[in-house]
């Protein structure tokens, strides 16, 4: 187990819900698991002045309910023990010199920084560039990482001039964008699932695979972020970041070594092997929802429109799916199907390979019903599983046969699961990038992005509605090459059905 350096970690935004909700039950979580050195110190910065007390006393509400059996108090106050509070007010010119104070000259704070930008993307560069003034991204006296959330820009162009401003006063190693998703274990499974088995690796191709189906739906709506998400969309808020990155962990070739530059090596080189949607195929390859009122889960919720802060008559996807082709030798042909909606009827985020069928339909004159063609699943949420369809006899004296589902949990019953977030604080304090995106990936990703945000950015008049809590809107058959392809609607067995509408 590598040890972490002592360090300072400044959490820009930190009253916010990126570092509420995530990053401080995260950090604690490490403090249970008693993966934080002993001189770790947390810097919460937020634009309201107020005492270190009163901020304390938050942390302790955020963290007193996820104290579990077996970790006294002790454990806690020595994690709110780690918290300093400086106010960042905007407009007061000497909020950064003082922090340059704090950081250089007082001895609480280690030397090693970094700083996590938990802020309104707009916020970013301003405070990188105060950073940068202050001499605080130096590394004199010990290293200075930054974290930076996604989206990375809101277009090509938008990520390369963010891109130049950083690097007046960051070097790469330096930099951190973050994408949670390739936090979360059941992702990471990916790699092992691919790397560590020689069984699959002959049929990982487009001799053998039909197509590719990634997708992240959810139940919950936009949670009071209108202000981001209106400017955003589903689009680049889950597609352009997550889910494309979840393509380039399907579709790799296998890197030289688990190392940051040789994984992210061969992760670029997938997104950028992807074919370009021009402007005029962007309908072929591209759909959008915006969900209007409905039920989900048995309660009624408003539409897209009418939630607050949404400007009037928005056309701002809250669904979007895409279909991609990779162009290269392994992948030549093969659809990989992307979908993400908000106020769906499920939860579920799943990446489903559909297999081809056998050459010869030896068993059609015995069997009922079409040809079933062999499915691998992974289940990323809510429930990490892997799952196999294969066609198998039914018991009997006719040689009838029906899909049997292979059915793997690989997590064992007293193992827990951990937040994505846990794992990728220690990385960044260790100072390990690989599960971060080198800007080569992120730029790559708007490039496939770009011309779908173009194309709907001036036709703002085609968006499908559909009713929340329902499977996403009508009409997405148009993007499958095929009428025997359509969405699986889930992993079980009945999930492979085919629903198109
Ligand atoms: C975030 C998006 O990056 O990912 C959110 O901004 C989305 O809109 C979230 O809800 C999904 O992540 P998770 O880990 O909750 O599945």
């Amino acid at each position: 187990m590598k040890t972490i350096e002592p360090c300072t970690l400044v959490i820009f935004g930190a009253g916010g819900n990126l570092s509420r909700l995530k990053l401080i039950p995260a950090l604690f979580s490490l403090e249970k698991a008693g993966r934080l050195p002993e001189w770790l110190v947390f810097l919460a910065c937020n634009i309201e002045k107020r005492s270190r007390d009163s901020w304390i006393d938050d942390v302790r509400k955020i963290v007193m309910p996820l104290q579990s059996n077996g970790h006294g108090m002790d454990v806690i106050e020595r994690f709110l023990a780690r918290w300093h509070y400086h106010a960042n007010t905007p407009g007061d010119a000497t909020a950064y010199l003082q922090l340059q104070q704090m950081i250089e000259q007082d001895e609480t704070f280690p030397p090693n920084a970094v700083y996590y930008m938990a802020v309104r993307p707009a916020d970013v560069q301003g405070i990188i560039e105060k950073l940068g003034e202050a001499g605080l991204l130096k590394q004199r006296n010990g290293w200075r990482r930054v974290v930076i959330e996604k989206p990375f820009g809101y277009d090509l162009l938008s990520a390369q001039t963010l891109q130049a401003s950083l690097y007046r006063h960051l070097d790469e190693p330096q930099i951190f964008r973050i994408d949670h998703y390739l936090g979360k274990g059941t992702v990471r499974n990916v790699m092992v699932f691919r790397f560590a088995n020689i069984l699959l690796e002959p049929l990982w191709n487009h001799h053998y695979i039909d197509h590719v189906q990634i997708t992240h739906s959810e139940t919950i709506g936009i949670e009071g972020r209108a202000d981001y998400y209106d400017g955003a969309g589903a689009l680049r808020d889950m597609i352009q970041s997550h889910l494309l990155q979840l393509l380039a962990l399907v579709a790799m070739e296998p890197p030289v070594s688990m190392s940051a530059e040789h994984l992210r090596d061969e992760k670029v080189k997938v997104l950028q092997a992807i074919r370009p949607i021009t402007q005029k195929s962007v309908n072929a390859h591209a759909f959008r929802g915006q969900y209007s009122s409905g039920t989900v889960h048995g309660k009624a919720v408003p539409g897209y429109l009418e939630e607050k802060g949404i400007p009037e008559g928005s056309s701002t996807e809250t669904y979007a799916a895409l279909k991609l082709f990779i162009d290269n030798w392994r992948w030549s042909g093969v659809p990989f199907y992307l979908r993400t909606g908000k106020r769906m009827a499920d939860a579920s985020s799943a990446i489903c390979i559909r297999f081809k069928n056998p050459p010869q339909d030896l068993l059609r004159h015995t069997r009922t019903g079409p040809q079933r063609p062999n499915w691998i699943m992974l289940g990323i949420q809510p429930h990490d599983t892997m799952k196999m369809e294969m066609q198998v006899k039914v018991p009997g004296l006719d040689l009838h046969t029906r899909t049997m589902s292979l059915d793997a949990t690989y997590r064992k019953g007293e193992e827990q699961s951990v937040d994505a977030y846990e794992g990728l604080l220690l990385d960044v304090m260790l100072g390990d990038q690989s599960l971060f995106l080198r800007i080569d990936e992120v730029e790559a990703a708007w490039r496939v992005v770009d011309p779908v945000i173009k194309v709907w950015a001036m036709e703002r008049g085609f968006i499908t509605p559909y009713a929340a809590g329902t499977a996403g809107p009508r009409g997405t058959y148009r993007l499958f090459d095929r009428d025997d392809q359509f969405w699986r609607q889930s992993l079980n067995l009945d999930g492979a059905d085919l629903q198109p509408y």
